[in-house]
């Protein structure tokens, strides 16, 4: 059980707090609630004690027997501000003292991290950027706004993550993860493409989309600024990404290689079909009267992964590619791998073994990393987010 100081700051977000704070609670964690006196316009005090079970300060003139200010900061494991405003932060990265949240921010000595909420202007403005600067390199996480519906009709950057992404990044936290990915930019595509014959019928695969999403999510808790392109994939969406809807590979291809230009790294855990037919007919194909089936003429897809290595110019950004492989005859797995990891020149290349299909739609996964630089890793079988965190692991490893 840790103790958790939640630090609850004057944005209309501040009710998704109560949800964040029975995450904590729930998984045993012991929860102090430290408001701003402006917070309280938003969500009243009796709220957070009803929920924390804790009195509840903005200021350090109650109970001044206590020396509250040093004593939550000192004896805190991890303190949050969630929401944390353009002012929070600010007074954060300047060092000002002048109400318990601040004072306690001064006197923790564990990790802190700040899930920034406010209007887009707020936060592209030079003074934030500066000042959310400051505290990362001052070794704070502060976690990228999600975009989305703001408080009035308007929509940008600048939502509060969803709970139990600041829930999941926070427990990255305590556990001593990193948050190695903070200022990158990482794409990932996931999912099976669809060629389609006619207005109904369509050439795909079984890929189910697990394994990407389970990999935005773990780079999202890594603190990474993610796009994921989504082919055809009815999982919910992770909290906190980009998300671009595809359907064919053309399609993939077109937003992978916009969303790459600026990116770190990609991560091409999608199975684009390799081929599509040449003939597209807009009106439903019928069945002839004598039985004979239609001959159906494929032409070959861009290779996506290919075309990424060949437009880069130096190492950025370091590229990943999935490989679904069988042995047979020729050559094991691996072996396979190998010279796929070379025809590709990706800089990683995960390998599913799939003789048996045993790696679709499931939770679990096994593989086997191969590095260009001759490395190679095994993932014993376990959960495929257990497998995206070795992957970012690696990545990281070679970022830079
Ligand atoms: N890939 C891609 N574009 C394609 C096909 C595949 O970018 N048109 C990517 C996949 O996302 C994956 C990697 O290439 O990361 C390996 O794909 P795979 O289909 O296993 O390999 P190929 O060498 O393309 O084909 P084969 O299975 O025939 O060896």
């Amino acid at each position: 059980m840790s103790e958790i100081v939640l630090g609850v700051s004057g944005g209309i977000a501040s009710y998704k707090a109560a949800e964040l704070l029975r995450l904590f609670t729930e998984s045993g964690h012991s929860v102090r609630v430290v408001p701003t006196e402006a917070s309280l316009h938003f969500v009243g005090s009796a709220t957070w004690e009803a929920l924390s079970g804790k009195p509840v300060q903005t200021g350090v003139f109650e109970h001044v027997d206590e020396v509250a200010h040093v004593r939550i900061g000192r004896s805190a494991d991890l303190v949050l501000v969630a929401p944390a405003t353009a002012n929070i932060l600010a007074k954060a990265a300047n060092g000002l003292a002048d109400d318990l949240l601040t004072t306690t921010l001064l006197t923790a000595r564990c990790p802190v991290m700040f899930a920034p909420a406010m209007h887009t202007e707020m936060w592209d403005h030079a003074a934030t950027r500066a000042n959310v600067e400051t505290l990362r390199t001052r070794g704070h996480v502060v976690l990228e706004p999600a975009v989305g519906r703001l408080t009035g009709a308007d929509t940008g950057k600048g939502r509060l993550p969803a709970p139990a992404q600041i829930y999941a990044a926070a427990v990255q936290l305590l556990e001593g993860r990193t948050h190695d990915l903070t200022g990158r930019h990482v794409v990932i595509s996931a999912g099976g493409t669809r060629e389609f014959l006619d207005p109904v019928r369509y050439l795909g695969n079984r890929s189910s989309g697990r394994q990407g999403y389970a990999l935005a999510e773990a780079a999202v808790s890594r603190g990474a600024r993610v796009t994921l392109v989504s082919a055809n994939v009815t999982l919910p969406d992770p909290a906190g990404v980009d998300l671009v809807r595809v359907v064919s590979t053309g399609h993939l291809r077109q937003e992978v290689l916009a969303a790459s230009a600026d990116a770190d790294a990609v991560v091409m855990a999608a199975a684009p079909a390799h081929f599509r037919p040449i003939d597209v007919v807009d009106t439903k194909i019928k069945k002839t009267l004598d039985g004979t089936a239609p001959e159906i003429r494929l032409v070959e897809n861009p290779d996506i992964l290919a075309e990424l290595v060949a437009a880069r110019a130096s190492k950025k950004p370091v590229i990943v590619g999935f490989a679904a492989e069988t042995g047979d005859a020729r050559a094991s797995v691996i072996e396979h791998a190998r010279a796929k990891l070379a025809r590709k020149g990706c800089d990683l290349l995960v390998v599913n073994d799939v003789s048996d299909g045993k790696v679709f739609g499931h939770d679990d996964n096994e593989a086997v990393l191969l590095g260009a630089d001759g490395t190679i890793e095994e993932f014993p079988f376990g959960p495929k987010s257990d497998l995206a965190h070795l992957v970012w692991d690696a990545v990281v490893h070679r970022m830079d």
